[in-house]
């Protein structure tokens, strides 16, 4: 089919509100994108974002199914199992998103950074984001496009490599830019600073960046005192106050950095609004997103840059996991093979109750465990659950969830062993990319 037959399908589809829509606009071109959106009013673009809302929604439901039949079959537990087909309906939301504003998207590597994957998001995303070394060079050598790294402070020993990997570094106080801004102002890399937008909305002091005390991004009173001085060398400026929440968040947080940083946007290349977006979330308001970005766009003649990492993947992977025993203590207990503490920190420092595939919260189904880890600490408890079955040792059981800050944050702690990466590839082969074992635990002690 012509290019031009395929964006006037695809506009049909659109305004007919064929659920077949999402994915003719998906497959076209950059160009061809460019021109369905061109052909759509308001309207349209509105019925175009529910269609590919909806279409991902329904990738997402019929991929329980499949996680649930590939942790039945013979798969060796625990295993860390990321769904390649679900990256890509998230990495298709995110495209929208630059599609519709003009927006630079960079995936945050501290959220996932299991490059077996990395071609699929490369193949939409504009690069990552990197909190330091580490990061920027695995960004640089496997994503294969843009890094830009923060850190809120940076080593000495360390600056020369981040700049050689970097195309961007954000610097958290003015007495970081001024040890290692000419050295990257020579190596051509472009400089932001890091400021506190002066509101937050997120409860947990551990996840809020704004928190009282917060080290992270210079305050605006010492930011208009001293930002003049530097202003030639400063290319954009970057916040980061979100965890885990919607477009109406970011309006408000919006609000306040424009007040207090908006005299000094204009003239710079452009602003980072980091990250904590739930983009890909079902609920999320993408139009709003939409509509806020291209405001501030315009507004000020910058580009706008977003970083978020648990959006790429969130619930694009699962941790499958098999009962080791069943014990008891006023309550039945099963004992895994995996572990809240070493596995899925998160579960303990937020904390959190994972989701558990056809589990219930306790009492409502006949039979309730608490599920709990092998190690040998008295909280490596991952929840209580009910199920319609008694558990047997043996079973299988799905953690739902686990792609993002589980794998990035795993430990060895008991020398318990990491569970494998598998990947479930586009077309249902399920590939294990990695599997740990005894030195990976020795090459971390001495
Ligand atoms: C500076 C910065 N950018 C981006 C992110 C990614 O956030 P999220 O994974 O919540 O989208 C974080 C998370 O802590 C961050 O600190």
């Amino acid at each position: 089919m012509a290019a031009n037959e395929k964006t006037e399908k695809a506009v049909r589809a659109v305004l007919s509100k064929d659920p077949c829509a999402a994915g003719l606009y998906h497959d076209l071109s950059d160009g061809g994108r460019r021109k369905v959106l061109a052909m759509l009013d308001d309207r349209g673009l509105k019925s175009l974002t529910r269609l590919i809302g909806n279409a991902k929604k329904k990738n997402f439901t019929a991929a329980g199914e499949r996680f649930i039949e590939i942790a039945s079959g013979r798969i060796q537990t625990p295993v860390y199992l990321v769904d390649e087909t679900l990256i890509e309906e998230n990495m298709r939301v995110l495209r929208y998103v630059k599609d519709r504003t003009g927006c630079r998207v960079f995936h945050a590597l501290k959220a996932y950074a299991s490059f077996a994957t990395f071609k699929t998001m490369s193949a939409h995303l504009d690069g990552v984001c990197a909190s330091g070394l580490n990061e920027a060079r695995l960004g640089y050598e496997e994503f294969g496009k843009e890094v830009h790294t923060f850190g809120a402070a940076h080593r000495e020993e360390e600056i020369g490599q981040i700049l050689k990997y970097s195309d961007s570094i954000i610097f958290n106080s003015f007495h970081q830019l001024e040890k290692y801004g000419e050295r990257a102002r020579k190596a051509g890399v472009d400089i932001g600073l890091r400021v506190n937008p002066g509101h937050a909305e997120v409860a947990e002091q551990m996840y809020n960046p704004c928190a009282p005390c917060s080290r992270l991004g210079i305050v605006s009173d010492e930011f208009t005192d001293r930002f003049p001085e530097y202003r030639g060398m400063v290319d954009g400026l970057h916040f980061h106050a979100m965890c885990e929440q919607g477009s109406d968040v970011l309006e408000r947080i919006l609000k306040s950095f424009e007040k207090l940083y908006g005299s000094f946007i204009r003239g710079l290349k452009w602003v980072n609004f980091g990250g904590g977006h739930h983009i890909t979330r079902d609920d999320y308001d993408l139009e709003r997103l939409i509509r806020t970005i291209n405001t501030f766009r315009k507004k000020y003649g910058v580009q706008v840059h977003l970083e978020p990492g648990e959006a790429s993947v969130y619930h694009a992977g699962v941790l499958i996991s098999t009962v080791l025993d069943v014990v008891k203590n006023e309550m039945d207990i099963a004992i895994m093979d995996t572990s809240a503490e070493a596995h899925m920190p998160d579960v303990l420092l937020m904390p959190y109750r994972p989701a558990v595939m056809g589990s219930a919260i306790p009492g409502e189904k006949p039979y309730t465990y608490r599920l709990a880890g092998p190690s040998c600490l008295a909280g490596d408890i991952i929840g209580d659950y009910s199920f319609d079955k008694p558990l047997a040792r043996g079973d299988r059981l799905v953690f739902a969830d686990m792609a993002l800050y589980s794998i990035v944050k795993n430990t060895t702690f008991n020398g318990i062993g990491l569970p494998d990466i598998a990947v479930v590839r586009q077309g249902g082969k399920v590939a294990v990319v990695r599997r740990f074992g005894y030195r990976d635990y020795r090459n971390r002690q001495s």
